[in-house]
């Protein structure tokens, strides 16, 4: 595969065409941003981690029959990616209170939810990616009834299988937002599924290894990223 000119650089990755239509190469920065970028640094490796940790959660999901973007491991920052036109909709599933879902609700950090708590937000940094609803998907047109259906039930199939996926290796999966992307008339899996995008807890102590530790400069991130890499090669 033949990596061609560049189509879009986001605040972690860069996106390339190919010699081939169907597929685009995606490339993990170092890069790190927290509260819409109002906070920006790096993070030594990032992208090497991202990318190792997102391909093993892609081919585990997809083992699992859950199809995704992921098509096949390049390099040490590169994974190839079908091409699709990304839902403009970040997809949340909390499992235990933290983050926003303390800030907004009060409630106290890492109590168990008595059942997954499912969010939206429209993905649009202009804007902050304001939380929104299924009324508002609707009238916004940023996705069909039927798509939203199915991106709905992908979700919680997903949280249920990455939740056993992560206590298997005594990890405990906090939250995590995922996005999904139109590829010839179905929608798939797409983006990262990284310590980026997932609150990830180590079972027993609950000591954060994930971008927590940057939001909050709480020290030892190559570290954790690098333990939660190692956990999923196992
Ligand atoms: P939150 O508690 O800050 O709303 O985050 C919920 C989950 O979504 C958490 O696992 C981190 C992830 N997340 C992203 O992947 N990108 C974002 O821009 C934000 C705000 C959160």
């Amino acid at each position: 595969m033949e990596k061609k000119g560049q189509i879009y650089e986001g605040k972690a990755k860069i996106l390339y065409n190919t010699n081939d239509p169907d597929f685009v190469i995606q490339y993990f920065k170092d890069d790190a941003t927290a509260f819409n970028a109002a906070k920006k640094g790096t993070i030594e490796n990032k992208g090497v981690f991202n990318n190792k940790i997102s391909t093993k959660i892609f081919e585990y999901l997809k083992s699992e029959g859950v199809p995704s973007h992921f098509e096949k491991h390049l390099s040490d920052r590169e994974m190839l990616v079908k091409k699709v036109e990304i839902v403009p909709i970040e997809v949340i599933i909390r499992n235990k209170a933290a983050g926003s879902f303390c800030r907004n609700y009060g409630a106290e950090q890492g109590v168990e939810l008595s059942s997954p708590v499912l969010e939206y937000c429209y993905k649009c940094d202009e804007f902050n990616d304001p939380l929104m609803n299924e009324y508002h998907i609707q009238v916004l047109n940023l996705a069909t009834p039927e798509e939203l259906e199915v991106i709905k039930n992908y979700t919680f199939k997903i949280n249920a299988l990455m939740k056993q996926f992560f206590a298997k290796l005594n990890l405990d999966l906090v939250d995590f937002k995922i996005e999904f992307g139109r590829c010839k008339g179905e929608i798939i899996l797409a983006d990262e599924i990284s310590p980026d995008t997932c609150r990830i807890w180590e079972a027993g102590t609950g000591k954060k290894l994930d971008k927590d530790r940057f939001r909050h400069d709480m020290g030892d991130i190559e570290e954790a990223y690098q333990e939660v890499l190692n956990r999923v090669s196992k």
